[in-house]
């Protein structure tokens, strides 16, 4: 298939959004085959399916590489409690917040847990993302766990998207191991990671490194495991306090840490140093009205990679909306339309481990997203609007 004049966002590095103005891409087994000026095209097959994109915008396809999409029952209530005046932290030190998303999730089935979070992922299908990273960290049993991660794996089988799939056994303490965190990971935690691991499960390791989770030194022992069992890392880091979880993910190599409000400019350099991206999280930062914005500036200055993800969770980010995510990136952490497209495609590729996706370029996985706009900032620009005009998975159009 050949895709015929568009204005085409590569995201490859050099230019703005790597822009060809007036391109064309050719697609041979769901990988792209040539990419490059619409003048310049090399002739197909004579029975070639040519579609003229009449100066339509392609992007990658999109890319959530932060969820926490599959969980049992809402936390609507939690919601009601916040506007009252309570904070996210006294919600959880009440038993509340992830702890009542870990009651629901134990007491919901593996299909009810897939049929739940079917819609959430439709909504992001919708606009044009073909890859999702989505957490365990709500069963905190060995079987809970287990099962969420094989509920987020069986979206594949109903859905065109990718799943990647990440253990988040250090979410929370459950209430039974309150302050016996050390057993609760020696016990629970990494006997968990272990049968998910065996069972093929686990695309990476996850923690929540934070004064209501887990110290320094937990998560270190989980990445040590994960590290033995060959899995990479990422940490949730700084998102409340600075705890030294951004150093920490560094020093393991992460491929990502997330959240960060609380990093420093120190904890930049050290993730520049390691490759480790910068995952920001507007959604939550808007949830929980906290008014501390990552440090932006010193990830520019240090060069570390930004994606830009929904954190779609019932707590403290229940949003289903990347583009949203884009929007609120730009205007709560002043982020630019450009590097807002960057961090949900070719960063959150890098997030992920992703070596074929988030750019269009000659043999990486032709996912690609057709817009109807004009350029790309648009993505970024409007709020509650969603301009997809076609998406495009491994080759294969949604609507042909
Ligand atoms: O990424 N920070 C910790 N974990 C989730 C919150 C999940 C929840 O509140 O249920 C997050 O924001
Ligand atoms: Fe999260």
């Amino acid at each position: 298939m050949l895709l015929n004049d568009a204005k085409i966002a590569t995201m490859s590095k050099g230019k703005p959004y790597g822009l060809i103005e007036k391109g064309a891409i050719r697609i041979r087994d769901g990988r792209i085959s040539w990419i490059g000026e619409a003048r310049n095209a090399p002739s197909g097959p004579r029975d070639e399916i040519v579609r003229e994109l009449e100066g339509r915008v392609v992007t990658p396809a999109l890319i959530d590489c932060h969820t926490h999409i599959v969980y049992g029952g809402d936390r609507a209530r939690e919601f009601e409690l916040r506007l009252e005046g309570a904070t996210y932290e006294e919600i959880s030190r009440a038993g509340g917040g992830i702890a009542s998303t870990v009651s629901a999730t134990r007491a919901t089935s593996e299909q009810a847990l897939l049929k739940n979070c079917l819609p959430r992922v439709d909504s992001l299908i919708a606009e044009g993302v073909a890859t999702i990273e989505i957490k365990s960290g709500y069963g905190m049993d060995i079987q809970t766990e287990c099962a969420m991660l094989r509920a987020a794996r069986s979206i594949e089988s109903h859905r065109t998207v990718r799943v990647r799939t990440s253990f988040l056994g250090a979410h929370a303490i459950p209430p039974d191991y309150s302050g016996r965190e050390d057993a609760y990971i020696e016990k629970i935690c990494i006997p968990a990671l272990e049968t998910a691991h065996a069972e093929g499960l686990v695309d990476a390791v996850d923690g929540f490194c934070e004064r209501i989770a887990f110290a320094p030194g937990q998560i270190a022992r989980l990445f040590k495991r994960a590290g033995e069992l060959g899995i990479p890392v990422k940490l949730h880091a700084e998102q409340l306090s600075n705890l030294g979880g951004a150093k920490l993910a560094a020093r393991f190599g992460a491929m990502s840490a997330d959240h960060l409000e609380y990093a420093t400019d120190e904890d930049a350099e050290e993730m520049a140093r390691a490759g480790t991206v910068a995952v920001l999280l507007p959604g939550a930062f808007y949830t929980l009205r906290e008014t501390r914005p990552p440090p932006v500036e010193a990830f520019r200055r240090h060069g570390v990679d930004i994606a830009i993800a929904t954190d779609c969770n019932p707590g403290s980010s229940p949003l289903c909306s990347l583009l949203l995510a884009m929007n609120m990136a730009c205007t709560l952490f002043r982020m630019t339309p450009e590097e807002a497209l960057a961090g949900a495609t070719r960063n959150a590729a890098r997030a992920l481990g992703l070596s074929d996706s988030g750019r269009i370029a000659k043999g990486l996985r032709a996912d690609l997203a057709i817009w109807d706009i004009d350029h790309p900032a648009e993505l970024a620009y409007r709020i509650g609007y969603n301009p997809i005009c076609e998406r495009i998975f491994e080759g294969r159009c949604d609507a042909c």
